[in-house]
């Protein structure tokens, strides 16, 4: 196989996917998925009628999903685009906003697809270190060159930076574009979104997959300035004009509209996410303050290696990461409330052993 691949994909740095087993039925608080169904608004769109219309593209313009999100954030529909996920937008980004002459600058700690768009485009990366205690500041990105791209709240860490530090950001550097991935908002956040009607180098993009349980769906969105949505558009119409499929359109239009669903959905996750962040105090852990469907923790007692291994033999799958800053914590996506309670009761079963 070696000798069919390109100069330029034997270069690439893919980016590694949470595991999905298949050989038995796990916990799984690994990919920071909704422990919740889509919103029953989502299933009612679904008919077989619209089954029946698969043998038709989808639309191009995504209007109806772009439409739904444009109402619900009270912005325009030019300044909207929708995406296959949120990766695909990022992706899109990634080539619009960066190449010869503009490189990119985000965290040592982040998103890994970031470092994997990189390779994908061949770009100058300026990787900058998140302090001791996991913060970002913003100083550090005040003097780099090039398009920044901030996960706000910061995946590992789900630590969240106040709008007021984007917006200082922003205020200092008028002249290139801040991507601000806010793919875990939902959960405690402050959103930028009403920055992009001041700032027109500001991109948001923001995910169905965590907040409105359609990981499955394939959704995201962005929303910033037409100028730069214009540009996005340039992209994915040089990439795969229909790139959203018939039933996501339909599906992310209703869970967009269905608000109740949505609060109840993210509440339950933020108080399931207090619940466990005691927990695990109590048993020895630190676990950095998380506004995201997730927390970042590590043991007072066993390595991040020995714990992802021992719950995973116990059927709960975690993220651990094996790189030198991270490799003492875990990643915990926070589930429905027995979910965690099994998560919890592994963790006592395997620090009793130890
Ligand atoms: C920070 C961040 N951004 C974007 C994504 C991509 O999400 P999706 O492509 O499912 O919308 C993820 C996925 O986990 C993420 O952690």
């Amino acid at each position: 196989m070696r000798e069919f691949l390109s100069k330029e994909a034997a270069a690439l740095s893919p980016y590694t996917p949470g595991e999905q087993p298949l050989d038995r039925a796990y916990t799984k608080l690994n990919t920071n998925e909704s422990p919740f169904p889509p919103s029953p608004k989502v299933l009612a769109a679904l008919t077989p009628d619209e089954f029946r219309k698969l043998n038709l593209y989808s639309d191009p313009t995504c209007r109806v999903l772009v439409n739904a999100v444009a109402a619900r954030y009270g912005v325009p529909p030019e300044s909207v685009i929708a995406g296959n996920g949120s990766d695909e937008i990022l992706a899109f980004a990634f080539r619009a906003f960066c190449g010869a002459g503009i490189s990119v600058a985000y965290a040592d700690i982040t998103y890994s697809f970031y470092q994997s768009q990189t390779a994908l485009f061949g770009l100058d990366a300026t990787m900058i270190p998140l302090r001791d205690d996991f913060t970002l500041c913003v100083d550090d990105y005040m003097n780099v060159p090039g398009t920044v791209f901030i996960a706000n709240p910061n995946a590992p860490t789900g630590m969240a930076l106040p709008v007021s530090d984007i917006m200082r950001l922003l205020e200092a550097n008028q002249n290139r574009v801040v991507v601000v991935d806010e793919a875990y908002v939902d959960f405690g956040g402050e959103t930028c979104v009403p920055l992009t009607q001041r700032f027109d180098n500001l991109l948001v993009v923001q995910t169905f997959s965590k907040s409105r349980s359609l990981a499955g769906g394939r959704i995201g969105f962005a929303i910033g300035a037409p100028g730069l949505i214009a540009a996005l558009n340039r992209v994915k119409y040089s990439f795969h004009p229909y790139n959203v499929n018939r039933l996501s359109l339909l599906a992310g239009a209703a869970a967009m509209e269905d608000e109740a669903y949505f609060q109840d959905c993210t509440k339950t996750v933020m108080d399931n996410r207090a619940r466990t962040t005691e927990a695990l105090r109590n048993m020895g852990f630190t676990v950095l303050p998380s506004k995201a469907n997730f927390v970042f923790a590590k043991s007072d007692r066993l390595s991040g290696g020995d714990i992802y291994r021992g719950l995973k033999a116990r059927g709960v799958l975690v993220r651990w990461f094996d790189t030198p800053r991270l490799r003492d914590w875990l990643r915990i996506s926070i589930g429905s409330r027995e979910q965690m309670q099994t998560l919890l009761d592994r963790l006592k079963d395997m620090l009793e052993g130890a």
